[in-house]
């Protein structure tokens, strides 16, 4: 299994005034080139949960395993290091810094691991052609537009060949035609093997076919109807 939790939990700021269960003993496994959405009002923990299978905070308790590896059991360091390997994030707005070309944006996940400027700007190229924005390569990020900022934030999460791909809420700010094309794309990378996390509350999403599964998420729990 490539994410598996068992009895996870989450609190925040525990022990201080400001303390937030997030999340409570989840149980949720994923297996590989299968496609998830996690589905639940604001302030449900979906993208709690997505950080954990993210590799960006090990659980407050209870265990989980991403691509085999026990999260509590990884010190810091070698938690970033599993995350950049095993982990695509697409960010809500994308997370694309404009001022940057789009060849920048997609390989700036490759500087930490240290590969070679040639091997970065083959590997981007691929991505590129891939998703037809070849021509933006040098333009500014700041100056294409919306659906090519979408194919950007995709290829950037590829570009470590990650084999897990989660997305938080990543339609919120796509008309209805992106957000369909956004889930076309979700469809061949599930068909090539890519194992697929999205949390959304967007019909668009949570009803698309290529959905094998939709865990829904009320305060912190998964909901069993
Ligand atoms: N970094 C944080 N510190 C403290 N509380 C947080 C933090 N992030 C999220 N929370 C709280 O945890 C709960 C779940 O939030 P979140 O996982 O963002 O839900 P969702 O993505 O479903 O909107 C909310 O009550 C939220 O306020
Ligand atoms: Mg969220």
């Amino acid at each position: 299994m490539l994410i598996e939790l068992s009895q996870v939990s989450k609190i925040y700021n525990q022990g201080r005034a400001n303390e937030v269960r997030a999340l409570t003993g989840i149980d949720l496994t994923v297996e590989q080139g299968s496609m998830v959405c996690l589905k639940g009002p604001s302030g449900s923990g979906k993208s709690t949960l997505l950080a954990i299978i993210g590799c960006i905070f090990p659980p407050t308790s209870g265990k989980a395993a991403i691509a085999e590896r026990q999260l509590a059991r990884l010190p810091d360091r070698f938690l970033t290091l599993h995350r950049r390997e095993t982990i695509g994030f697409i960010f809500q707005r994308f997370n694309i810094l404009p001022e940057l070309t789009v060849l920048e944006n997609i390989t700036l996940p490759l500087l930490p691991l240290g590969v070679a400027p040639k091997e970065r700007r083959q590997r981007a190229h691929e991505l590129l052609e891939r998703f037809g924005i070849s021509h933006r390569a040098l333009f500014p990020a700041g100056q294409i537009s919306g659906g090519e900022l979408q194919r950007v934030a995709i290829a950037r999460a590829l570009i470590n060949n990650q084999p897990i791909i989660l997305a938080d809420e990543p339609t919120a700010h796509l008309d209805t035609t992106l957000s369909r094309e956004f889930m076309a794309i979700m469809l061949q990378l599930k068909a090539a093997g890519k194992t697929i996390v999205i949390a959304s509350h967007d019909p668009l999403v949570f009803e698309h076919p290529a959905i094998d599964r939709t865990v829904t998420i009320q305060d912190g729990r998964i909901h069993v109807p």
